[in-house]
């Protein structure tokens, strides 16, 4: 299986950023524990972050030819971006939406995600290990997501 995980904006700054709801691992760090995940499930696993909503979008467009499926932390654009959740629609492969905290224990507008309803489901609260998460359920559904 091959996976694009796509990390949204300010993503990159985990470890510094506002380490009490996110925690003390770094941005470098939560990739180096998803490349390592990903080599014992025998997935083939590409990287990619950008602060930005129209690279998000062509990040999802690209991976319709070239991935098996999508996990995506649209951070801040999970709770308005339409224009994620209909590019999500759009292609053919499958995605799983995480967070890095629980979106439901916080501010009542990070409760609602407009991604959600596109994706197979949503892994929320687990720090790194929600992108984990995601690479195992990935490897559980491999015979029913051909
Ligand atoms: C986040 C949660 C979002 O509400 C927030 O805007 C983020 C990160 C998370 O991973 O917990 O930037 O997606």
């Amino acid at each position: 299986k091959r996976v694009l995980v796509i990390h949204g904006p300010n993503i990159n700054l985990t470890g510094t950023r506002e380490q009490n709801v996110y925690g003390e691992i770094n941005y470098e760090e939560i990739n180096n524990i998803i490349k390592r995940e990903a080599s014992k499930l025998d997935i083939a696993v590409k990287i990619q972050q950008t602060n930005s909503e129209g690279e998000i979008i062509n990040f999802i467009h690209s991976a319709q030819n070239n991935f098996d499926a999508i996990i995506i932390n649209p951070a801040a654009y999970t709770h308005y971006s339409y224009a994620i959740m209909d590019a999500i629609g759009a292609v053919q492969i499958p995605a799983i939406e995480v967070h890095l905290s629980n979106i439901h224990s916080r501010e009542e507008f990070r409760r609602k995600s407009v991604i959600a309803s596109k994706c197979i489901g949503q892994i929320s609260g687990f720090g790194p290990y929600s992108y984990v998460l995601a690479l195992n359920a990935i490897k559980l559904l491999e015979n029913s997501m051909e």
